[in-house]
């Protein structure tokens, strides 16, 4: 299979954490893709009309895409138990989501400083995007805690690279700030090898 990746997405990092986890990683040659909206030439366009990555084509099968279609197929693959049986399997799937949300409310704000011209860059449509990020983070601290503690799967694997995220691109916001539980919670899954194998870069 081949996996179009970039190691600064935080999509693409859910994928080489499921990768690692599920003892994968020797399954999939990763082919680097770059680009944005504005500039989708080296994106893969013809494996995901969107031109988004992470993309994981598959010999024989559709090629699959977003992260949250390809972390379930290998998980289903490995057969590993990431995702549970529901009920839980709800609380998992919302829980996916809400990391997912936080990570593209962040990198919109990555794209309005890089993409668009100074002159017609819109500072509250950015302020939205961080308010998005701050609502989740603190649902995240007020009724996830329970969860992120409880057995490892895909929720924890999908808010841990959320944070890194935030860390990598929006150091300067302090978002530990308040949330004492959820920081030392994601200083914990840090250690894990998957989590430092996949450091941002
Ligand atoms: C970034 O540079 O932050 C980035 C790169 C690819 C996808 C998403 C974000």
């Amino acid at each position: 299979m081949e996996l179009y990746d970039n190691p600064a997405s935080p999509f693409c990092r859910k994928v080489q954490v499921v990768l690692r986890e599920t003892g994968q990683l020797d399954e999939v040659t990763p082919r680097f893709a770059v680009g944005s909206p504005t500039a989708p030439e080296q994106m893969p366009v013809a494996e995901n009309p969107l031109g988004k990555i992470p993309a994981l084509v598959r010999p024989g099968g559709a090629t699959l895409y977003d992260s949250r279609v390809i972390c379930r197929y290998l998980d289903q693959r490995a057969g590993a138990g990431l995702y549970p049986e529901p009920p839980a399997l709800w609380d998992t799937l919302v829980l996916e989501a809400t990391a997912d949300g936080i990570m593209e409310a962040a990198v919109l704000m990555v794209y309005e400083a890089r993409c668009r011209p100074e002159e017609i860059r819109h500072a509250p449509w950015v302020a939205g995007q961080w308010e998005k990020i701050t609502r989740a983070l603190d649902a995240l601290e007020a009724r996830w805690m329970a969860h992120l503690h409880g057995p490892f799967g895909m929720g924890q694997i999908a808010v841990g690279c959320a944070l890194g995220y935030l860390d990598f691109r929006h150091g300067d916001r302090d978002w530990r700030g308040g949330r004492e539980s959820l920081a030392a919670w994601f200083l914990k899954i840090s250690e894990r090898d998957s989590m430092a194998a996949t450091l941002p870069a």
